[in-house]
């Protein structure tokens, strides 16, 4: 079994002998620019360490498709800024803000097809399953973030409704991470079930995380502008969880507070304050953090199935990193 270590090194190194040479420069370039200007590499560090309950060797056959991971996923992040009006990511001007929409969503098309020519490198074998499993989760994701645009402009999303929402979005995403690298290895089909799991309980943990730190987050360390999902009207677990506590007059506030589109500075900072006090009053910070905890020990209880001990170690230190994140 490879160690944590031996893992991260390898995550760390995964794109460093890659060269991304192609021209016309004006559509490599923010690919370039998205691979070099990093991020966690969550999606190849799960994959990889799925992998490593099975096998040591990382060849090019299992870093070919967890490099494919990362790019698709820097793939929807681009064009999820678009959608999102967001002006930084990884603490630096996110694509469309530095080139311009268009420049974004052609080379987030472009990148979605070098993912799939990374995946091309898994084993013989098992790339009929492995192509399968990436086509249905990148649909998914897609569907995800209709979903995600939908709700901006309804009033309140029930709590099941936003949970499917952020398993579409983000969840199978890393689901699909954790089962790929099992399926590499030549995990048997329950193993790689329980991991898919154990890779989706993570991600709504995750997603769940992400709109607690665009709330309660430190800008600097978050990388992303804080108080973007309010701004936007994104019903986040933030807002799902306020509308399932607030009486009918602090609904109503809500409501009045979250309509509002703000055309400057000044409007944009003043909705933020009257959401965040809401939040505040509610609390639905502490009730956040809780479940985010509870969605970590049922990913976990799914990891149990799969793996004791070290291996098991592996996955729980996997978990800790994730949801105890700050940036
Ligand atoms: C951001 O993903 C999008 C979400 C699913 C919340 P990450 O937080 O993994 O982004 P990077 O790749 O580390 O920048
Ligand atoms: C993004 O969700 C999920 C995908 C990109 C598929 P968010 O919109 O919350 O991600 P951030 O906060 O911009 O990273
Ligand atoms: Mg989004
Ligand atoms: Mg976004
Ligand atoms: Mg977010």
């Amino acid at each position: 079994m490879n160690s944590e270590e031996k893992i991260i090194s390898a995550v760390k190194e995964l794109f460093s002998g890659i060269r991304f040479t192609a021209e016309p420069a004006g559509l490599y370039d923010p690919l370039r620019y998205m691979i070099a200007i990093g991020g966690k590499r969550l999606r190849p560090w799960l994959c990889l360490t799925a992998y490593s309950l099975y096998k040591d060797d990382f060849t090019p056959q299992i870093l070919g498709p967890a490099s494919a991971l990362e790019v698709f996923h820097s793939f929807t992040l681009i064009h999820d800024d678009i959608m999102d009006k967001s002006p930084m990511r990884r603490g630096v001007d996110t694509v469309w803000k530095k080139w311009n929409e268009d420049t974004a969503i052609l080379s987030g098309d472009v990148m979605c097809i070098d993912s799939y020519s990374r995946l091309a490198s898994a084993p013989a074998g098992v790339l009929t399953d492995v192509l399968a499993l990436f086509s249905r989760t990148a649909s998914q994701v897609c569907e995800g973030q209709q979903y995600d645009m939908e709700f901006e402009s309804m009033e309140t999303v029930p709590m099941d409704e936003y949970i499917r929402m952020i398993g579409l979005k983000t969840g199978v995403l890393l689901a699909c991470s954790a089962e790929m690298g099992a399926r590499i290895a030549g995990a048997g089909e329950e193993d790689c079930s329980n991991l898919y799991d154990y890779g989706y309980n993570l991600g709504l943990a995750f997603q769940i995380a992400d709109d607690w730190l665009d709330a309660y987050g430190d800008e600097k360390v978050f990388g992303k502008p804080i108080g973007g999902d309010i701004v936007n009207s994104k019903k986040s677990w933030l807002t799902v969880r306020a509308y399932e506590k607030a009486d009918a007059q602090t609904a109503a506030e809500l409501s009045r507070a979250m309509a509002v589109v703000p055309s400057d500075g000044e409007e944009r900072r003043s909705k933020i304050a009257r959401v965040m006090a809401i939040y505040d009053r509610l609390d639905v910070g502490s009730d956040a953090r809780a479940e985010i905890s509870r969605l970590t020990d049922k990913a976990l209880s799914f990891a149990s199935k799969v793996a004791s001990g070290e291996g098991f170690r592996l996955l729980d230190s996997f978990a800790t990193r994730l949801v105890g994140r700050s940036r």
